[in-house]
């Protein structure tokens, strides 16, 4: 294990990757990256100019020209902007600027936390502990169904299941970078746990997998 420490948190949208990384970045002393919200903000700033999200240059610009300032803006949890980020993010040149910034978090000491979609697979493929979290499409509709009232939003549960699903088809489906589980990556199904035993499930598998012998290459 190197002196910088990351682990990768993967997954579908509403999967309880945010919460439960953060969570395991408290526990463990570490950064934390939420690597949605720079999609989510170059999205964001696409939108804000009246670009098209399928743009790819103006996307790229947008990528490269991201500031700390647009990852603090209130607006990037909306739906709107989910949707658009999960199509910039299908854009080559777009995952390439924000894959730069990410490795560059990724090694600032201590170490980091990072949940994403292909962090294990492309951003951070050595990583000390990786885990594919995820949970059924209803139970992950429901969820965010529940955060939206919860802001005191009326949404419609049968279009944010829909939502949901489309997302889900795009990120598995691109080209560049799609989400799937690394091979070296463990699984935790979240679909019957609260966020406090997925805590505790996440802990015993960091914990396992830190005391497992070290990878050889030969
Ligand atoms: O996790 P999220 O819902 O905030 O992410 C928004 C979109 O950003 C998601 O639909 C796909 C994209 N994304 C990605 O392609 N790669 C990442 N590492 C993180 C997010």
């Amino acid at each position: 294990m190197s002196s910088v420490m990351v682990i990768t948190v993967d997954g579908p949208v509403a999967a309880g990757k945010g919460l439960l990384s953060w969570r395991l970045a408290e526990h463990f002393g570490l950064n934390h990256l939420d690597s949605g919200m720079i999609y989510r903000a170059t999205a964001a700033r696409l939108l804000d100019q009246g670009d098209d999200p399928t743009d790819e240059a103006a996307a790229a610009f947008a990528a490269e020209s991201l500031e700390i300032s647009d990852l603090q803006r209130s607006d990037l949890r909306l739906q709107s902007v989910g949707q658009a980020a999960s199509v910039i993010a299908a854009l080559p040149s777009v995952r390439a600027a924000l894959l730069r910034m990410q490795r560059r978090f990724a090694a600032k000491p201590p170490g980091a936390v990072i949940d994403g979609r292909d962090i294990g697979t492309v951003v951070c493929p050595d990583a000390d502990v990786k885990l594919f979290v995820t949970a059924g499409l209803d139970v992950r509709a429901k969820r965010r169904f529940d955060e939206l009232v919860g802001r005191g939003q009326s949404p419609v549960l049968a279009e944010i299941t829909a939502e949901i699903a489309e997302r889900d088809k795009r990120d598995m489906e691109r080209e560049t970078a799609p989400l799937r589980q690394a091979e070296d990556a463990i699984l935790l199904d979240t679909s019957e746990l609260d966020a406090d035993q997925a805590l505790v499930a996440a802990l015993k598998i960091v914990e396992q997998q830190l005391k497992a012998p070290a990878k050889t290459s030969i």
